[in-house]
């Protein structure tokens, strides 16, 4: 696998990358609304990105824009290359070539995994990681503190403006009536549901979802799509998801990937009916 970490991290200055220390001192935090640089309404820029793994095209050529505030659902085969773009979003994996931009001046591939982490790029993987032996409410509050050891945060006050982020929190996940439920003994879909909460506790201006509606009942799947079509206009959201009841029902623009590469892309209605798409894709059903 092509890990170019260590050269790309020997560019860096005090752990930042030289361009982005110079251009971005809030750095500490994530970037606000107003400071990711967004004019031209596009949040996210992949541009023919390529990806190899053993001289297996993982990512082939790939160009893909994402709007600011926009919901767009990713689909495509199995191995179609729809997580290793996630990967490379987030900085868990480099490509060989092609770029990655968060707004127009923050390059994602000079930027180390924990760093894309502090901008506002939130990722919700298809298993649930939620902790357990914490009640709903706690996880939240987990979520929101800078300090990750359990017990110096829960020990910590919330002051009003966090308590009244987490009552908002609740309410958008459906959770307001279990606040002290133990996470653990939640249904498979409100563990989902409270890991989206946990991402929406650092207000990401960006979010990856991976699959969310896997192993969720007819019910549960509803509630998602309700969920997720809320988040967008204050977030953009990206949405992988092979449910095709589920993605019809987001019904926003959708990309489909095969081979790692965009295949086809736009409204959902015309992407169905497109007979290379339905080929290689929908064909079965
Ligand atoms: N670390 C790795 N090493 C080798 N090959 C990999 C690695 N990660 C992914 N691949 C390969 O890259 C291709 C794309 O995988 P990826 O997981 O991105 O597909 P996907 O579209 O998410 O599929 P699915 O719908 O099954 O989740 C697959 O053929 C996979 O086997
Ligand atoms: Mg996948």
């Amino acid at each position: 696998m092509i890990d170019n970490d260590a050269a790309r991290q020997n560019n860096a200055v005090d752990g930042r990358p030289d361009a982005v220390q110079n251009r971005f001192g809030f750095l500490s935090k994530p970037p606000s609304r107003e400071e990711l640089v967004t004019n031209n309404g596009i949040i996210l820029y992949l541009e023919d990105v390529t990806l190899s793994f053993d001289g297996f095209k993982a990512l082939n050529d790939l160009t893909l824009y994402v709007e600011v505030g926009e919901l767009r659902c990713i689909i495509g085969p199995n191995g179609a290359g729809k997580t290793t773009l996630m990967d490379v979003i987030t900085g868990k994996t480099r490509p060989d070539s092609g770029s990655a931009f968060y707004g127009q001046t923050i390059d994602l591939l000079q930027m180390s995994e924990p760093q894309i982490a502090t901008l506002g790029i939130g990722r919700k993987f298809q298993k649930p990681t939620v902790f357990e032996q914490h009640s709903v409410l706690e996880n939240l509050e987990l979520a929101m503190k800078s300090d990750k050891r359990v017990w110096v945060s829960l020990f910590k006050q919330l002051t009003g403006q966090e308590k009244d982020r987490i009552e908002e929190v609740l309410n958008l996940i459906g959770l307001t009536d279990s606040p002290r439920k133990m996470a653990g003994s939640l249904s498979h879909g409100q563990k989902q549901w409270l890991e989206i909460g946990m991402l929406l506790m650092q207000d990401p201006l960006l979010l990856l979802v991976d699959e969310p509606v896997a192993g969720m009942t007819q019910q549960e799947s509803e509630a998602t799509a309700e969920l997720l079509t809320s988040l967008a206009g204050e977030h953009s959201v990206v949405v992988v998801e092979h449910d095709m009841e589920f993605v019809r029902s987001i019904a926003r623009q959708v990309t489909v990937l095969h081979e790692g590469s965009v295949l086809a892309e736009g409204a959902f209605d015309v992407i169905q009916e497109d007979p290379i798409v339905r080929q290689v894709y929908l064909g079965s059903s």
